[in-house]
């Protein structure tokens, strides 16, 4: 696979979002498939897993951490702490979630240590400073933020240099194109989009007709009320319309859109079987032209989506 940078570090184009192997997505792969799957996306070229502490409590970064053991030292491990509000102490507070992040990981450094969520009390400067302390120290090789803001991310930047910003970006949500994504061009950012596939929509393999249990988010995402999914079919049939043309697949075109828009921008979609690697990895080999990538802009611009973003519909949301 094609290989980027998101700041300092290289990885393959397109990572790996490990998030739905333990949390979120409804019933998960027993352990032993969802290691091997783990592994065979490494066999495919993915050298960028994601993880976080908040999945399904830890567990998923032990998951995580047992999988990518047999290669480890070749690959960016990326994992995100979620920082208590007002902390007596803040260094002291990341370093006890960074040690415990470490000994579920088997591993003894993070490569890219995302803030989950930006903090009302912390500024963004004080976790800065924090982070610039753990490069330093050995303990992680680059951090980043997510769901950040342009000030959020500049006032940080000058500080402890971010490698990422991990942020929902998609067809179906575009609002940090606006300021993000250009700071990140100026400042020399990697952009990691997740939900990429809009939670798996613009696969365009989901109908009205699937029923989400358990602790499956899309439950709760508005996006995928029947109604909305029946009204956000004219981004399907675009989608279908170039995938035809290019002789791919709808899931494809929208991960392709985001590839070949901007080098720095490497997206994580969650993927839970060797076909879907196939499938997605393999947008990497969509080249779409910049007359394409023009139609499909002008488009866009005329079709209304319809839902929430993911985290104003998730607020609440029982994972139980
Ligand atoms: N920073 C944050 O706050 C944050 C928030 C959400 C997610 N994330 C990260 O981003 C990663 C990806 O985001 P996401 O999982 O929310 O959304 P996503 O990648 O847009 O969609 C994942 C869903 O789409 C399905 N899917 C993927 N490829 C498909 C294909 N080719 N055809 C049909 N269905 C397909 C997956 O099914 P299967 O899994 O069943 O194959 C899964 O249900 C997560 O794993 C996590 O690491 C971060």
């Amino acid at each position: 696979m094609e290989k980027r940078k998101i700041g300092t570090l290289e990885v393959s184009a397109m990572g790996l979002g490990c998030m739905g192997f333990s949390h979120g997505h409804g019933p998960a792969p027993e352990h032993d498939e969802a290691i091997k799957l783990i592994r065979a996306a490494h066999d495919k070229g993915c050298t960028f897993f994601d993880t976080a502490e908040g999945y399904a409590k830890g567990a998923n970064e032990e998951l995580v951490g047992e999988a990518v053991k047999p290669f480890r030292g070749d690959i960016v491990l990326a994992t995100k702490l979620h920082i208590p509000e007002n902390p007596d102490d803040l260094g002291k507070a990341v370093r006890q979630h960074l040690d415990a992040s470490l000994k579920r990981l088997q591993t003894d450094y993070v490569d890219v240590y995302y803030q989950h969520r930006m903090n009302k009390t912390v500024p963004a400067e004080d976790v800065a400073v924090v982070m610039g302390e753990l490069i330093a120290e050995g303990k992680i090789r680059g951090w980043g933020q997510s769901q950040s803001s342009e000030d959020e991310v500049r006032r940080a930047h000058a500080v402890t240099p971010l490698t990422a910003v991990q942020s929902e970006y998609s067809m179906m949500e575009r609002m940090f194109e606006r300021d993000v994504i250009p700071a990140c061009k100026e400042l020399g950012i990697g952009f990691v989009p997740f939900s990429p596939l809009g939670e798996g929509f613009l696969s365009g393999k989901y109908t009205e007709r699937d029923v989400f249990v358990g602790d499956d988010v899309r439950r709760a995402i508005t996006r995928y009320k029947k109604e909305n999914i029946r009204a956000n079919q004219p981004l399907l049939d675009l989608l279908h319309r170039i995938a035809g043309e290019h002789e791919a697949t709808p899931a494809q075109i929208a991960l392709a859109w985001m590839l070949c828009k901007e080098g720095f921008i490497v997206p994580i979609p969650g993927m839970r079987s060797i076909a879907r690697f196939d499938e997605n990895f393999g947008a990497c080999d969509v080249k779409l032209s910049s007359d394409d990538i023009a139609r499909i802009e002008g488009e866009l611009s005329r079709i209304e989506i319809h839902g929430n973003r993911t985290d104003e519909d998730i607020i609440g949301f029982d994972y139980r």
